[in-house]
């Protein structure tokens, strides 16, 4: 059997491995286009074909059904691109997005093109950088048909265990919406243990080692406990570091989520908040505490050098 093909768009941190995965299988033919063509060359060095813009993606992609898959930042860019690719595509063509996508557009997008008699698949991908090495776990949101033709794909990414339908339209981001807003909580509950570590009454704990220990055995041993051991043993002190942590979105549609259903969703609601609260070194909340504390009691009051 000839091997599938796909046309590839996006060759961001997750596109360019994710490309280079699925060309070391030796069983996919990848015809790649990003918008820094520098990108593409190099894809291309790796055994992809390189395409100049999305007209010529779509033109070397010579099997009948043709397969292309979106790999760009989620909103915007996504919603532009797709609005660009799903007219030049024939009924039984298939596009996925790969990106973390608010479900609701996924929905929206499955039904736009179902219209066209195009088949997509909204893809949760997970893993981060690592997975270049690991393989990519991914969690399918589609038709069980769609899902299965693209299996010689889903393989190429080196994970089969971690790769599975999950459900129908818009699935596949919803259930990747929770997996992130669960990553919120894990990592502000590494995160906080961490520091009472460090700021708590036993004194000069070694923090390396106690993540290196904690990695080998131990109920929290983890991914992410493995990923703040290596943290740790670039810089113990951080000191590099801003305090500033930045959220992609999931978090936020997940509480919301939950509120609309009356569904209890504390940890990670307050490890979104916890995200909010790092952002403002001057924060108004806190000037106003101070001050109230010094009207009702007289307590002193830190001013600004
Ligand atoms: N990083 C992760 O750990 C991770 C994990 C799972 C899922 N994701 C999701 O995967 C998607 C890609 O993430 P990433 O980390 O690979 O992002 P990235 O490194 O920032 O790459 C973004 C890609 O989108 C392209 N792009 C940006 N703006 C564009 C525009 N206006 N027109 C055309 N192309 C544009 C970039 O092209 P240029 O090269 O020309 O800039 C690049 O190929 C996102 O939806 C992200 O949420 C990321």
């Amino acid at each position: 059997m000839k091997p599938l093909e796909i046309g590839f768009i996006g060759l961001g941190r997750m596109g360019q491995n994710m490309v280079s995965k699925m060309l070391s299988s030796k069983t996919v033919r990848v015809v790649v286009w990003n918008r820094d063509q520098q990108k593409v060359q190099k894809m291309v060095e790796q055994g992809a074909v390189g395409a100049q813009d999305i007209q010529e993606l779509l033109g070397l992609l010579k099997q009948s059904r043709k397969i292309v898959w979106l790999m760009l930042p989620a909103g915007e860019v996504t919603e532009a691109m797709f609005n660009k690719v799903l007219p030049l595509l024939k009924s039984d063509d298939i596009i996925i997005d790969g990106a973390n996508s608010n479900y609701k557009d996924s929905k929206r997008r499955h039904r736009l093109a179902k219209e066209r008699g195009v088949d997509m698949l909204d893809v949760g991908v997970s893993g981060g950088i690592i997975a270049a090495q690991t393989g990519y776990p991914m969690m399918v949101g589609g038709k069980q048909e769609v899902f299965d033709y693209l299996a010689p794909i889903f393989n190429s990414f080196g994970i089969t265990e971690g790769v599975d339908l999950v459900g129908g339209q818009g699935a596949g981001h919803y259930v990747k919406m929770i997996h992130n807003a669960i990553e919120y909580g894990m990592m502000q509950a590494i995160a906080e243990g961490f520091d009472l570590l460090k700021n708590g009454s036993m004194e000069n704990l070694d923090l390396k080692k106690i993540s290196h220990l904690w990695n080998h055995g131990t109920i929290v041993s983890s991914f992410l406990m493995q990923m703040t051991e290596s943290a740790l043993k670039k810089d113990v002190s951080l000191e590099q570091i801003k305090a500033f942590v930045a959220d992609s979105g999931e978090g936020k549609w997940s509480v919301e989520e939950a509120i609309a259903n009356d569904v209890p969703f504390i940890a990670n609601t307050y490890a979104l908040q916890a995200r909010f609260q790092s952002r403002d070194p001057n924060s108004f909340t806190f000037k106003l505490l101070a001050a109230l504390r010094n009207e009702f009691g007289g307590h002193a009051v830190s001013k600004e050098d």
